[in-house]
C-alpha cells in the first residue's frame, strides 16, 4: 500500500486531542492543500472560518448537539457553502441584466459538492501530518446563533466542521466496520436492494450492536432509529436546515 492509501485507510475521527497546539506551519499546509481541491468551474463556490477562539469553541460544543470535545481542538474549520461571493461580483459589475438567469438550487447543490470535496482534502492533508480530525454536521443546526456567531449573509450554508488536532501519544486508533463493498457499488446500474440483501448489509451493524452487554434486550433498528432520526435535535436541524435553504436567495 502506497503512503497516501495507508493515510487514508489508517483515519479514524478523532475526538481526543494532543495539548499541543497545531502549528502555523502545520496549518498553512492544511489549508493549501484545502484551497487546491477540485471544485466545479474552478468557482471555488466555499469559504473556510478558521477558529481558535476558546470562547467560539465553547459556544460551539454547546450548539453543536452538546458534544464537549469540540472545545479541546486545537482549531476548528467550518466548511461555509458560499455562493455570495460570485453573488457581489455580479452585482458590482453589474453583469445581471434584465430577466437573465439567477442563481438557484442548482448552485447550491454546485457548491455543497465543492465544500464537502474541499473539506476532505483537510482531512487528508491534516492526517499526513499527524493531525486528526473529527467532522461535526450540527452545525447546520441553530439557524439564527450560527448565523450571528459567524456574520453569515444571504447565499451561504455552513455545511461541514472540521475540529483537528494532534494524535495524542499512545492513542489506539480502533477502525470502525464499513458496509461491504456489494451493498456500495454497483456495476452500470443502481441496484435496489431486495429485502434479504438489506437483512445481509446490516447483519454485521446488528451483530456488533448485539455483542455489546449493555444492549441486552434491546434492537438496534429501534434504537438507532430513536439516537439518529427520530431524534429531537433532527427535528431542530430540519427546521434549522429550511431557513438556510431560505437564506440562499
Ligand atoms: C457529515 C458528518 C457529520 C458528522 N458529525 C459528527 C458529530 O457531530 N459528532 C461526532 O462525534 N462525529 C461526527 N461525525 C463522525 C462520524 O461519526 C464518523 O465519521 C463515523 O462514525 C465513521 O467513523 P470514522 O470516521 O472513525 O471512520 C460526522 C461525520 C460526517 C461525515
Amino acid at each position: 500500500m502506497n503512503n497516501t492509501l495507508k493515510i487514508i485507510d489508517d483515519r479514524v475521527s478523532l475526538r481526543w486531542y494532543d495539548k499541543k497546539r497545531i502549528s502555523s506551519e502545520d496549518m498553512d499546509k492544511i489549508i493549501k492543500a484545502t484551497l487546491s481541491a477540485p471544485s466545479a468551474g474552478n468557482m471555488m463556490m466555499y469559504s473556510i472560518i478558521h477558529i481558535k477562539n476558546s470562547d467560539t469553541m465553547k459556544k460551539l460544543s454547546e450548539s453543536c448537539d452538546s458534544q464537549p470535545f469540540i472545545k479541546t481542538a486545537s482549531d476548528i474549520l467550518i466548511f461555509v457553502a458560499d455562493f455570495n461571493k460570485w453573488n457581489r461580483y455580479y452585482e458590482i459589475t453589474e453583469t445581471y441584466k434584465g430577466s437573465g438567469r439567477r442563481p438557484g438550487k442548482a448552485e447550491m447543490i454546485k457548491s455543497f459538492e465543492d465544500t464537502m470535496i474541499a473539506s476532505t482534502n483537510a482531512v487528508i492533508a491534516a492526517e499526513s501530518l499527524g493531525i486528526g480530525s473529527c467532522y461535526i454536521g450540527d452545525i447546520l443546526e441553530h439557524y439564527e446563533l450560527h448565523k450571528e456567531l459567524f456574520n453569515l449573509p444571504n447565499y451561504t450554508i455552513p455545511i461541514a466542521m472540521l475540529t483537528l488536532g494532534y494524535y495524542p501519544e499512545k492513542f489506539k486508533k480502533i477502525k470502525k466496520k464499513r458496509f461491504e463493498r456489494e451493498f456500495m457499488v454497483f456495476e452500470e446500474r443502481y441496484k435496489d436492494l431486495d429485502e434479504k440483501d438489506l437483512k445481509t448489509m446490516f447483519s454485521s451493524k446488528e451483530e456488533e450492536f448485539n455483542s455489546k452487554k449493555t444492549n441486552e434486550g434491546k434492537s438496534f433498528i429501534d434504537e438507532f432509529y430513536t439516537r439518529k432520526t427520530n431524534a429531537d435535535f433532527m427535528y431542530e436541524l430540519e427546521e434549522s436546515v429550511d431557513r438556510w435553504f431560505k437564506n440562499w436567495k
